[in-house]
Parts: C-alpha cells; sequence; structure tokens
C-alpha cells in the first residue's frame, strides 16, 4: 500500500481566515432562519446530532467542505480502511475498522499476511473462552469456576474496556463474571480487587499491547504472587492479550492462554479487539458483536457519505474551525448519564494522543493541532465547571451527549434530560441584565448527541464516531493520530530514577538538581 501523503502541513485558507472575522451571533442566526434547527442535523448510525447551535453558516459549511477536499480527506479516509500506511512515523496501516468488518470476504494484506484471517481467528477464539466461562467450564488450578475477572491494563488497554462495561452494565449475561479493573501502579485498585475475588476463582487478564508497560507487568507481578501465596498455579489463572505473544509466553504465559491483536491496531483504538475480551464475558457474544455492528455502520457512513452529510468527517472539520480560525483550545463532553462516566477519559485519550502533536507526517512543524479535551458526566458538570462555560471569557467546544431511554430504572428521566436542554438553551441566549456578575453572554457553541438508548449498537455508533472525527483533525492537520511517541521519555526516565528512590545520594549530577531534592525530601519522609 501507498503512503499517505499531505500537501502541505498547514493550509493558509484565506477565504476560512477572512470568514472567521465575521461575527456568528446565533440568536440573530436563528432569528433569521426558522428552519435553522431542523437543517443543521443529521444522523450517524442509530444516533441523532444537531450542529445548529454552531458558529455556522451554509457558507461556513460549504468552504469547509473545499477545505476538506483541499486535503484529500476522501482519499485518506479511503487509505484508512484499504489499509494504506496511515501512521508513517511507525510505518504501519491502523486496522481498527476491520475488526469491525470481520465478514468481509475481501483480503486485507499487511506484511504478506491477510490480516482479517487474524482478526476472525482471535475473535473466534475469544467467543471459545467467553463461552466456556458462561458455560462455567473454566476451571482454576484447585477444580473451583472461574467467577471474577481481574483486567490489569492502562491506557487504551484499560479505559475502552471500562467505559463499555459500565455503559452496557444491564446488558450483563445471566453467567457473566465480575470484573475488576486494575491500572494504576499504586496498588490500592489491586487491594480493593484481592478483597472483592477469591483467588481460586480468578481469572487475571494481563491486557498490554506492547507486553512492556511498567504499570501493566509490575501490577501482573503482584498478581502471579497473590496466586501463589494462595496455593495456585499461575499458569491456570493468568492469560494475556497482546501484539507481542512472545513476551507474553516469556513471563510465563502458556501459549493457549495468550489473544493476539495485531500490531497495527492502536492501543486507544484497540476495544474492538481481544482487548475487549472483559467485555465480551460480560454482555456475551452477541452483545460484543452488536457492539462491532455499531461501529461498522458508522465506518461505512465515514466512507461513503458526501462530507456535509457525513456526521464525523462534519464535527471533525467543526472541531477544526473552531481550533483553527477562532482559537478555541478546550473540548468539553457532558454525556447526561452516569452510565456514560468513563466517556470523557475515553475521548480524551483517543483525541490527545491522536492529535496532540506538533509536526507533520512529513516532519514539519505545525502551529496548530488538537484541543485539550476534559469532561464529566451531567448533572454533575454543572456544579463544577459550568460556571466556566458559561461566564468565563474563553469558549470550549462542547458536547452534550443525551440517551432519551432511561439508563436507570428510577423515575429520574424527564428531570435529567430537562438539566441537558436547559444547559444548552442557556449556552445558546445566555443572560441580558445590567448586572455584570449576573451577566451570561451565551453564544457558546456546542452540539447535541441524541442516542435513541444505550445499547451496544449505539456505543459503537458513538465511539466509532469519535474516532472518525479525530481522523478527520488529523487528515486536516497532516498530522499522525497513530503514534504517541511523547509518552516515551517520561517512561524511560522513570525506570532511570528508580534507583535513586531507594538511594537519594546516587542522584548524580544527570539529575537536575530540584529533582534531586524532591527525591531526597521523599526519602526523609520515608525514613521517620
Ligand atoms: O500511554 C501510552 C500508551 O502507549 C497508550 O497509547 C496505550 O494505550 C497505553 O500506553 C498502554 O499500552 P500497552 O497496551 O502496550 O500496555
Amino acid at each position: 500500500m501507498s503512503t499517505v501523503t499531505h500537501p502541505n502541513a498547514v493550509l493558509p485558507d484565506v477565504e476560512l481566515t477572512e470568514h472567521a472575522a465575521h461575527p456568528f451571533i446565533l440568536s440573530q442566526l436563528f432569528q433569521a432562519d426558522p428552519n435553522r434547527g431542523q437543517r443543521y442535523a443529521g444522523a450517524v448510525g442509530d444516533i441523532y446530532v444537531n450542529y445548529a447551535k454552531h458558529w455556522l453558516t451554509d457558507e461556513t459549511l460549504s468552504l469547509l467542505e473545499r477545505f476538506a477536499e483541499h486535503r484529500l480527506l476522501k482519499a485518506a479516509t479511503e487509505q484508512l480502511f484499504l489499509g494504506a500506511t496511515v501512521n508513517v512515523s511507525e510505518q504501519s496501516p491502523a486496522l481498527h475498522t476491520a475488526l469491525r468488518d470481520p465478514q468481509n470476504p475481501l483480503p486485507l494484506m499487511h506484511n504478506g499476511q491477510d490480516a482479517r484471517v487474524l482478526i476472525r481467528a482471535v475473535l473466534e477464539e475469544m467467543y471459545r473462552w467467553v463461552n466456556r466461562l458462561h458455560q462455567r467450564a473454566w476451571l482454576g488450578s484447585t477444580g473451583e469456576t472461574i467467577e471474577h475477572i481481574i483486567h490489569l491494563g492502562i491506557g487504551g488497554s484499560d479505559v475502552g474496556p471500562r467505559l463499555a462495561l459500565d455503559a452496557l452494565a444491564v446488558y450483563r449475561h445471566s453467567r457473566a463474571p465480575s470484573v475488576h479493573f486494575v491500572t494504576n501502579i499504586d496498588g490500592l485498585e489491586w487491594q480493593l480487587a484481592q478483597s472483592a475475588c477469591d483467588p481460586a476463582k480468578t481469572l487475571i487478564v494481563i491486557a498490554s499491547k506492547s507486553f512492556h508497560s511498567t504499570e501493566t507487568l509490575l501490577n501482573a507481578k503482584t498478581g502471579r504472587e497473590w496466586l501463589l501465596t494462595h496455593g495456585l498455579n499461575p499458569k491456570d489463572h493468568l492469560v494475556a492479550i497482546t501484539a507481542y505473544p512472545e513476551r507474553a509466553k516469556a513471563w510465563g504465559i502458556e501459549p493457549h492462554h495468550i489473544l493476539t491483536i495485531g500490531t497495527w491496531v492502536g492501543g486507544r483504538y484497540s476495544l474492538w479487539s481481544a482487548m475487549g475480551f472483559c467485555v465480551a464475558a460480560v454482555i456475551g457474544v452477541e452483545g460484543f458483536q452488536s457492539l462491532l455492528a455499531g461501529a461498522l455502520a458508522v465506518d461505512n457512513h465515514f466512507r461513503d457519505a458526501t462530507t456535509l452529510k457525513n456526521i464525523p468527517a462534519l464535527l471533525g472539520l467543526l472541531s477544526v474551525w473552531y481550533r483553527q480560525y477562532h482559537r478555541i483550545h478546550s473540548r468539553v463532553l457532558v454525556p447526561y448519564t452516569q452510565a456514560l462516566a468513563w466517556l470523557p477519559t475515553y475521548v480524551q485519550q483517543l483525541e490527545m494522543e491522536s492529535c496532540g502533536k506538533s509536526c507533520s507526517q512529513a516532519g514539519r512543524p505545525i502551529a496548530t493541532t488538537g484541543m485539550a479535551v476534559w469532561g464529566q458526566v451531567g448533572t454533575n458538570a454543572q456544579h463544577t465547571f459550568y460556571q466556566w462555560l458559561h461566564q468565563s471569557p474563553d469558549v470550549a467546544l462542547t458536547d452534550i451527549i443525551v440517551v432519551a431511554k432511561p439508563t436507570s430504572s428510577l423515575a429520574h428521566q424527564s428531570e435529567l434530560l430537562a438539566s441537558a436542554v436547559a444547559q444548552s438553551q442557556a449556552l445558546l441566549e445566555g443572560l441580558e441584565t445590567p448586572n455584570p456578575h449576573r451577566m451570561i453572554p451565551g453564544n457558546r457553541p456546542h452540539t447535541m448527541i441524541v442516542l435513541p438508548e444505550l445499547s451496544p449498537y449505539t456505543l459503537g455508533n458513538l465511539l466509532a464516531s469519535y474516532e472518525h472525527q479525530i481522523y478527520t483533525q488529523a487528515v486536516c492537520w497532516g498530522i499522525n493520530p497513530f503514534d504517541q511517541f511523547g509518552v516515551e521519555l517520561g517512561k524511560r526516565l522513570m525506570a532511570q530514577l528508580l534507583p535513586y528512590l531507594n538511594n537519594p545520594k546516587a542522584a548524580s549530577d544527570d539529575v537536575d538538581s530540584a529533582t534531586q531534592a524532591i527525591i531526597q525530601k521523599i526519602y526523609s519522609y520515608q525514613s521517620y
């Protein structure tokens, strides 16, 4: 496959710059066009998206459409799906879309192998594992039935499964194991998991694409010791999900206890792979297939729809519009359901690791790239950062996400939904009053996203839509959304500094004086 090439890192689009200089007063735009609220809306999969409350007119859209054409968005999208080398710095394709399309008969060749063969084989093996758990046929070393999973992973090997399990709690299979996540290196989550699980009935899943992350490997070591302390044979209780099965075997995992993922799937794009094993274990094979189908529907939409009907492309272009032409640098997500509590963190990693870059695919410097992403569930967010959203001189690009059907069995839904639409109206209209303390400017751009219900299918719709918005931004800026070298330096330094924590005097001249002082202070506190 050919390498993706982008014409130029920075696009000095005079027309968009001039257009952005016009005032976009939403209240006036709504007055001028009674159909605005209906016209600027569309669907992606089963999800309704209303983008009428954005700083845009038909002219904006047509300029953004031309911008996308200039950036060869359609061709770049096709290259993603066809397995071209879209991750140039690592000379790799990014095949997460293929994970959602396992039955596609067309071969997808990478390094002389058809990636679809691996995808199908691993998926089948994963489904066998799930069925074994549900049939209560997976036994630990003392013959006890496995009833608990402790999932060890971090970043993309953690957040997607966590989000999906929270979101889909009501889809729990009647024979699903309990699932506990251990991510951080500090040991607290491990203590909680240990007290919640009987080790004889526990399967520990070491989920690490690289099988290299310090956090996950330390937690894995602790897991093995825990099993040994209880007189269990770790081989029967440990499984691994990784792109490097040889490393897992060398660590002591039985070959038949390894699910392999392709090196061509980015960690933050890996929920759809065997990384989603614990999700499938809880919602069942059909549930997981429905999650994949939801993502596939959005893949097809992103691939086929014209730019202005293409919701992920359009939302990605709007991010570029605000970031590049209005200098907005925050993107805020507020899902109005506790079930999507992990969504802001998920999109934070997805977008910030993907678009937090400062050079083009070709290595040229770029001044403007992705925004900072953060958020929190509504209504809680209304009592934390909404004050800033409403009255700060800074403007954030906001997504308000609601689920029409309740995600709890209590009769709270009307109040919840009323809160979401009220905040949307407040962001739009603001409040005019002579009292400057009470004045709310309004005119805050935001997208309203409405899921009919929260199901595996609509969750697949939602997450794939965010992935493609991010890809769109990356294509517009000409950056590589699939590497993350920025996180490597800290990992390397951690290994270098580790010995000094127990021997601060050894911290030599290559450690700066402030770091030396901090290490010494920590050491002195520990020796009290
Ligand atoms: O945070 C950096 C990162 O490399 C992420 O991109 C990745 O999702 C995470 O670490 C975990 O990596 P691994 O699955 O290899 O343990």
